[in-house]
């Protein structure tokens, strides 16, 4: 018999090719997940574009007052029976009660090897420091700024030819690759 998919909602504010990496993956047989929602803050972000053509619905929250949106997110979460949340590329940090309501359901990823370079700029910063390694993270999310428990790391070589721009295309693929993967091994072990 086929296992049930958790119902999964998806933040985003951009271009939004995490979400599609996980649109795809979600549409395979492995998939422990199935996409049913996709969160934004912004009226521009591509995603939206993708999610329509793919008959993923959508919603677009102004974050005029934080509190207001994230209660009216809340509300459409619940209604959806939303079990987990992806954060991908999403640009509002969530309260520390929203946070507390999906507990250990909520995962990020992150352009860094964490604890280093938290927060933005993750790609000028390490290429500044002169790093020979930067990576991705996908984490729990915590009320503390990316510093929620790791679930998977991938390790991206610096090379003395990169530069941020360079190096968040390298990071990106390595992105694409663990995000999935995290999740089946959150949900497998949760
Ligand atoms: C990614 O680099 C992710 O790690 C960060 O925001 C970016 C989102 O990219 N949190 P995309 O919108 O999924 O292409």
């Amino acid at each position: 018999m086929a296992l049930k998919k958790i119902k999964t909602a998806i933040f985003i504010s951009g271009t939004g090719s995490n979400l599609k990496n996980l649109f795809k993956f979600s549409l395979t047989k492995k998939s422990p997940i199935i996409i049913s929602f996709v969160v934004t803050n912004n009226e521009d972000a591509k995603g939206i574009i993708f999610s329509k053509k793919n008959n993923i619905e959508s919603k677009i929250y102004k974050y005029f007052n934080k509190s207001n949106a994230e209660n009216k997110i809340l509300k459409d979460l619940n209604k959806k029976k939303i079990d987990l949340i992806c954060l991908a590329g999403f640009m509002k940090i969530l309260s520390k009660s929203f946070i507390k309501k999906f507990k250990g359901k909520i995962l990020n990823i992150h352009p860094s090897l964490l604890p280093k370079y938290k927060g933005l700029n993750t790609h000028k910063r390490a290429i500044e420091n002169k790093d020979k390694f930067s990576g991705c993270t996908v984490h729990l999310v915590s009320s503390k700024l990316d510093s929620g428990k790791i679930i998977l790391q991938k390790k991206v070589k610096i090379n003395k030819n990169d530069n941020h721009i360079t190096l968040k295309k390298k990071v990106l693929k390595q992105e694409h690759f663990i995000y999935p993967i995290a999740i089946k091994k959150l949900l497998s072990n949760p």
